[in-house]
C-alpha cells in the first residue's frame, strides 16, 4: 500500500490537509481556529516549538509559516501521566508518532520531532525558543505547574497556549482547581477555572499574561471542549 492510501485509512487526531487530495478525517479539526491562536502571518527566522504534537498540526502550520520547528511528544505511551487506577495494563508495541511521521513525509517536512516529556525539557538540551505553542497538552499533565516552569524557562518569546477550562468553578471569585482524576477513563488530574490558568502562567514566571480568546472546539463525535487562549511573555 503507498503512503498516501495508508494516510486514507489511518485514525488521525488531527484534521490536516496533506496533498491536493487527500485530507485527514481527523477527531479534532483546527483549521477554523487557526486564527484565534495569534500567529505571526510570517515566522521566517523563528524557532518555534510545538509541546504535545500528536499528528503534528501545529508544528506543520508553523512550519509553513517559515519557522524552524522543534515538535515534542512522547513515544511510548507507559510514559504518559496516568492515575493508577486508568493505567492500561498493556500497551501498544509500535512507537507513537506514526500519523505524525506519515504526515511528515507526504509533507516533505523539515520538522524535528524528539521524543521528549516536557517535564524533562530544558534550554541546555533543547535550546530556547521564539513562540512555544502548547495545546490541551496541561490539563492531561499531573503536574501542571512544573510544566508550565519548564516551558516558561524554553520561551525567549511568546507563549500560546490554549486549554480546557472547568466552567463551573469559574463562576468563584477565586483562583481554583476542580478534581477531576477520579472519573474513570478519563486521563484528566486537575481542570483549572478560566481564572486559574491566567495565575498559573504568571506564577510559572511569564510577566505578562493575556487571554486572548475563550472558545469552543468540538471534535468530529460531537463532543465540545471549552478553551481558554493565553498569549503569555516575560518581561
Ligand atoms: C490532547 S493531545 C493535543 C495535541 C495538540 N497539541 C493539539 O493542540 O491538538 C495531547 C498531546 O500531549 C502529549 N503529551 C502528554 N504528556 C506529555 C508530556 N509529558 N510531554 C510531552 N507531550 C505530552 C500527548 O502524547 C498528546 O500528543
Amino acid at each position: 500500500m503507498d503512503l498516501a492510501e495508508s494516510a486514507r485509512q489511518r485514525r488521525w487526531y488531527h484534521t490536516m490537509e496533506l496533498a491536493p487530495d487527500l485530507t485527514t478525517d481527523g477527531w479534532f479539526d483546527l483549521r477554523p481556529h487557526v486564527d484565534r491562536y495569534g500567529l505571526p502571518e510570517s515566522m521566517e527566522g523563528m524557532r518555534a516549538l510545538d509541546v504535545g504534537t500528536w499528528d503534528g498540526f501545529w508544528a506543520f502550520e508553523m512550519e509553513r509559516r517559515g519557522a524552524d520547528v522543534v515538535a515534542l511528544d512522547l513515544d511510548d505511551e507507559r510514559d504518559l501521566d496516568w492515575q493508577p487506577r486508568n493505567r492500561p495494563e498493556t500497551f501498544p508495541d509500535e512507537p507513537r508518532g506514526a500519523g505524525f511521521r506519515m504526515a511528515h513525509e507526504l509533507l516533505g517536512s523539515k520538522v524535528e520531532r524528539i521524543n521528549l516529556s516536557i517535564y524533562n525539557a530544558t534550554p541546555e538540551e533543547i535550546g530556547q525558543f521564539d513562540v512555544v505553542l502548547c495545546g490541551n497538552v496541561l490539563i492531561h499533565l499531573r503536574d501542571q505547574l512544573l510544566a508550565l516552569e519548564r516551558i516558561a524557562n524554553l520561551c525567549s518569546g511568546t507563549f500560546v497556549t490554549s486549554e480546557e477550562y472547568d466552567t463551573l468553578s469559574s463562576l468563584l471569585p477565586f483562583s481554583v482547581a476542580r478534581y477531576r482524576a477520579d472519573r474513570p477513563a478519563a486521563v484528566v488530574f486537575w481542570q483549572p477555572s478560566k481564572k486559574t490558568w491566567g495565575k498559573m502562567l504568571w506564577t510559572a514566571g511569564f510577566d505578562r499574561v493575556e487571554v486572548k480568546e475563550r472558545f469552543t472546539m468540538e471534535a468530529n463525535d460531537g463532543l465540545k471542549v471549552k478553551q481558554i487562549l493565553h498569549h503569555a511573555h516575560k518581561s
